[in-house]
């Protein structure tokens, strides 16, 4: 077969600087950015990330750079699940057998002459990852590290059926992720890449879209980050400079507005499905620059768009109805004396203090705002999480609602008492504080035995 221009058979890394000492201000510029990298090699050891790449990646110049990236996350200890796609791979092979690409909002129509192709190009751009990912680092004078691959049939997928009275034919959807047999892979240090393709439970192959087969994936694995490469650096403002942070409610007022069929339309509004469902960041990344996914994951500012849920998106009032499934989350911890026992008529009477964090409609956590105005404080009290939910941040989001709250009601001072968690509160901007730092009417109701500690934040 003739080289495909598509796919480079080459896979020298283009800036292959022979690693010669370096003059020492690039060495002490290295030397603080590796140390500030340091948190984040830490917290992403064992998270699992999965990193959506189109066939255009598979084709730039600078793809063995970026496996290079992916194989020195493997090594930290991330567990890495790769979705790739291989849109032009797939146009190219369609032209050179005189067949026409047809789309369909920005889907492709995939008809069963079509079918072969999708799988060849997508089989080819699997082969280049592989391939690449094998590549031993070009600096090496250690035994290279070799970083397993795995695939599989891990998607169960069905067809998309008929759009606005067009027949998409085997274009299809993710039914269901095998995430078991995913983390499995994982488990034994395996990267686990995954392709635009599925099979359906009567045997037939779909082609899918890739940002719905890693948003699912994220999900189902309920990852730490899902990053998606795309053609710009990042979601862009009218000035084209890169938006750095996006709320999901921002970022899917942003996806809603974007050209059909665009990166950011895609992309962005599966970062903001991916971030209401648990999986705790979404990063968009621009594909042209060299070791933007580098830049991204180990630096404070990053490069690109980063999306995470809103701080009160999940998060509501309580109301009557919530009562029973607030005293589930409470009792245990009450069992344990780490929060006080609070009997179920007071919470039906101060249920209003309360807000609720919900998973997928479930409620895992809870917190209440207990308002002293006269002394312009308030009590932050009952905070807690169902211990399946912990480390994932909820406890901290409840945290900031009732500061908000507290602030909207022109609170200047926020209070915890606590016997068990003060190590938690002080990780949060809370510092000691006396008792007598409480207001009066909370110091008359001070439990000595309990002796609970005091710790104060002021908003
Ligand atoms: N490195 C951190 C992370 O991966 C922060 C990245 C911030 N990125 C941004 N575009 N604001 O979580």
């Amino acid at each position: 077969m003739p080289p495909d221009p598509a796919l480079p058979i080459s896979v020298t890394p283009v800036s292959s600087q022979p690693p010669v000492a370096q003059p020492s201000t690039e060495l002490s510029a290295f030397v603080p950015s590796f140390r500030a990298s340091a948190p984040y090699i830490h917290a992403f050891r064992g998270k699992t990330f999965v990193v959506c790449f189109g066939g255009e990646v598979v084709a730039d110049e600078t793809f063995p750079n970026f496996i290079a990236d992916l194989n020195l996350l493997a090594s930290l200890g991330v567990r890495l699940v790769l979705v790739h796609g291989a849109r032009p791979q797939v146009e190219k092979l369609l032209e050179q057998r005189g067949m026409e690409s047809r789309y369909h909002k920005g889907i492709r129509i995939t008809d069963e002459s079509q079918l072969g192709s999708v799988i060849g190009a997508s089989a080819r751009a699997r082969a280049r990852i592989e391939a690449a990912l094998s590549m031993a680092p070009r600096t090496a004078s250690v035994a290279p590290v070799h970083n397993r691959v795995t695939g599989g049939n891990f998607i169960v997928a069905k067809p998309i059926g008929v759009v606005d009275g067009v027949d998409m034919k085997y274009s299809g959807e993710v039914r269901r992720i095998d995430a078991q047999a995913i983390n499995d892979c994982l488990k034994d240090g395996d990267i686990v890449l995954m392709s635009n393709l599925g099979y359906s439970t009567s045997g037939d192959t779909y082609n899918l879209t890739v940002e719905e087969v890693a948003t699912q994936t994220a999900i189902a694995l309920r990852a730490s980050k899902l990053i998606f490469l795309l053609d710009t650096p990042g979601v862009l403002e009218a000035d084209g400079s890169v938006m750095s942070t996006l709320y999901t409610r921002e970022a899917s007022a942003i996806a809603s507005k974007a050209p059909q069929a665009s990166d950011v339309q895609f992309f962005l509004s599966a970062a903001v499905r991916a971030c209401q469902k648990g999986v705790g960041r979404a990063h968009l990344i621009g594909r042209k620059s060299d070791g933007a996914i580098l830049q991204e994951l180990f630096t404070r500012d990053g490069i690109g768009t980063m999306i995470s849920v809103d701080s009160l998106d999940n998060l509501r009032p309580a109301t009557i109805e919530d009562v029973g499934a607030l005293l589930s989350i409470i009792e245990p911890l009450e069992r344990q004396g780490v929060l006080v026992a609070r009997p179920r008529a007071l919470i039906e009477r101060e249920v209003e203090r309360f807000f609720l964090a919900e998973h997928d409609g479930q409620i895992i956590g809870c917190a209440a705002l207990y308002p002293f105005p006269e002394a312009n404080k308030a009590e932050l009290a009952c905070l807690a999480v169902n211990p399946d939910y912990r480390r994932e941040g909820y406890g901290e989001r409840l945290m900031k609602a009732i500061e908000k709250a507290a602030k909207n009601q022109g609170i200047t001072t926020l209070f915890v008492l606590t016997t068990r968690t003060a190590a938690w509160f002080l990780e949060r901007g809370f510092t000691p504080a006396k008792i007598t730092d409480l207001p009066e009417k909370k110091q008359a109701l001070y439990n000595f035995e309990r002796a609970s500690q005091v710790y104060v934040k002021q908003l």
